[in-house]
């Protein structure tokens, strides 16, 4: 089978079971600075978790392509990857346990045809906010499963989320493939990661929503979330050992065969592995539609640190030309025709991979000029201090097994411990800084997050009464403090024109204005000129919140009722975010 019929047949199979199909948001969630990248297809939905009506209705099903960092260690082994497609299926307060677990049963034995007795699935032990979940362990056996395929685990195996620090979660089921191998031991079972299990699906159970204190709260709603790795099932499908086997990475690989003139065997498979993996990643990235460039911070920092280890492996086969470029074309050959924004961002894409190779390029020469000098004060036998490892880490972006290659070359070791405690303590400091800038934010649907929600939607407005309609938005990111917009124009605003829409949003504000949200077909909201990301399907019924007399949106809420609650509008700041686009945040009360 071929990933497109899998495709086709899991969103025809939730169809047929009153679901409506969704598009994949973008990969780069809107408003909800908790996280870096989607990694779950519930990303998008954060709003209809938490009890927002959605306008398509009580039961979902899309397939949402995601990025997860968490396991870029495991990248390369025959099942982990950093972007990978979700197929997802939701009820948003509708279906529960029984029918949730019951139709992804029937979709594996009946549709994929999986052998049950391949099948073993783990279930949650309880604890003292949630009871031991017998409920789902006995939908599992009327449906046919042994009790030997069922494992009872605690929070750390089956619990999910929130996605980000707060947000909807709870407890779940998950589904795992019996590879056939034997046990590695006594304790062998679906939580062992000696590859005899390979999870596919997850069901969960979302009735939590964890708030900012730590505290859980019952949700409005019961939701069901699930998802599914489309890598893992097409390989298991088909009979594969490994997600490279398929025709996702095959053409990739061939790519790479070509282009270094190396062929992909057992010794580098990892380092084939790995680079089909990350510039399949970075070419998502970049070609979203809000495709982010490579920089030093958050997303852009995970997209540079993808590409510039792809750089070092295609230099370790034997290559010091730009081949990235070449590796991207064929991923976007293979994905243009689901994926329609890589074609229309081609060369964006090609672009900003060839800038990033470039600037590498020229700190992996002055590394390497650093490092000659360090290794030349010392003799063979002797040690690189694991301080000096680290600035070549730092400095010159050196990941530390670069560094011991080239130090074995000559015969010299490197503290590698003292090189560790260096980089936890930077790992610490930066990660402490993330959890810093990410507190906050729509995913826990504050009344001032809501606020600063609509003052968004206002600036927007304003920004194009004032600058003209060219301007579009291309991120928004909102925490307790404050909304970050960014927008596209070209050059900095003046101080007039800054204060011109500070007076239009104030202006709306005073005049107490109720926020209307009515549900319109996608072309019923176009005709009427409300602006938003028209990522939707044709005749697909979106929500459309209206601010009259200044501004109409597509969007998925939630909101003031009236912009009397905003109180009072302040432009904080007003900056370059990259090339084209500048970037306003802003305050109100
Ligand atoms: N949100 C769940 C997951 O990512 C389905 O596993």
């Amino acid at each position: 089978m071929k990933a497109n019929e899998l495709r086709k047949m899991y969103v025809e199979f939730f169809e047929k079971r009153g679901h409506k199909e969704i598009n994949s948001a973008s990969l780069l969630p809107d408003n909800d600075p908790s996280v870096l990248f989607t990694t779950a297809g519930m990303h998008p939905l954060v709003p209809y978790l938490l009890g927002e009506k959605h306008p398509q209705g009580k039961r979902l099903v899309d397939i949402q392509k995601c990025v997860r960092t968490c396991d870029i260690d495991e990248v390369g082994d025959d099942t982990h990857l950093t972007f990978f497609e979700m197929l997802g299926n939701w009820s948003l307060g509708d279906y529960f346990k029984e029918e949730s677990i019951t139709m992804s049963y029937l979709f594996l034995t009946e549709y994929l045809n999986i052998p049950v007795e391949r099948l073993a699935v783990t279930v949650f032990e309880g604890n003292s906010l949630v009871p031991r979940d017998t409920e789902s362990a006995e939908i599992w056996i009327r449906n046919g499963l042994k009790k030997e395929q069922i494992y009872f685990y605690g929070r750390d195996e089956n619990w999910w989320g929130p996605a980000g620090k707060t947000g909807p979660c709870g407890p779940d089921t998950e589904i795992f493939y019996d590879m056939g191998k034997e046990k590695c031991g006594e304790n062998c079972g679906p939580a062992c990661s000696c590859g005899k299990y390979v999870e596919i699906w997850n069901n969960v159970f979302m009735e939590y929503n964890k708030n900012e204190d730590g505290t859980y709260s019952e949700l409005l709603q019961k939701n069901v979330d699930t998802g599914m790795g489309l890598e893992r099932v097409l390989t298991i499908f088909n009979g594969y050992k490994n997600v490279y086997e398929t025709e996702l990475f095959q053409p990739i690989i061939e790519k790479i065969e070509s282009l270094t003139g190396v062929n992909y065997t057992e010794e580098n498979k990892n380092t084939f592995r790995i680079i089909s993996d990350h510039m399949r990643a970075s070419t998502f990235i970049l070609g979203d539609p809000k495709g982010v460039t490579p920089s030093n911070s958050e997303q852009g920092y995970i997209l540079r640190r993808l590409i510039r280890r792809t750089i070092r492996l295609v230099k370790k086969l034997g290559v010091n030309s730009n081949i990235i470029c070449s590796i991207a074309e064929v991923i976007i050959e293979n994905y243009g025709e689901i994926y329609s924004e890589l074609v229309k961002n081609k060369s964006f894409v090609l672009e900003q991979l060839e800038k990033e190779y470039l600037l590498f390029s020229k700190t992996l020469d002055s590394g390497l000029k650093m490092a000659e000098r360090y290794f030349s004060k010392l003799e063979e036998g002797n040690s690189l201090s694991g301080d000096l490892a680290f600035k070549l880490y730092d400095t010159f972006g050196f990941p530390i097994e670069f560094t011991v290659e080239l130090a074995s070359e000559r015969k010299i070791n490197v503290d590698i411990p003292v090189f560790e405690e260096k980089f936890r303590e930077h790992q610490e400091k930066s990660r402490k800084g993330a959890a810093e800038k990410f507190k906050g934010g729509l995913a826990d649907n504050s009344e001032r997050t809501t606020k600063l929600h609509t003052a968004t939607h206002l600036l927007n407005a304003a920004l194009r009464k004032v600058l003209g309609n060219t301007v579009y938005q291309r991120g928004s990111n909102i925490n307790s403090e404050r909304l970050r917009f960014d927008f596209s124009f070209d050059r900095k605003l003046t101080k007039d024109e800054l204060e011109q829409v500070e007076k239009i949003v104030n202006e709306a504000i005073e005049k107490g204005i109720d926020v209307m949200c009515t549900e319109e077909t996608l072309e019923e909201a176009k005709a009427e000129e409300a602006i938003g990301v028209f990522e939707s399907k044709y005749g697909e019924i979106v929500k459309v919140y209206a601010i009259p007399g200044y501004s109409k949106e597509i969007c998925g809420g939630p909101h003031a009722s009236n912009t009397e609650e905003l109180k009072s509008f302040k432009i904080l700041k007003e900056e370059s975010s990259s090339s084209g686009v500048r970037r306003i945040k802003a305050t109100i009360g």
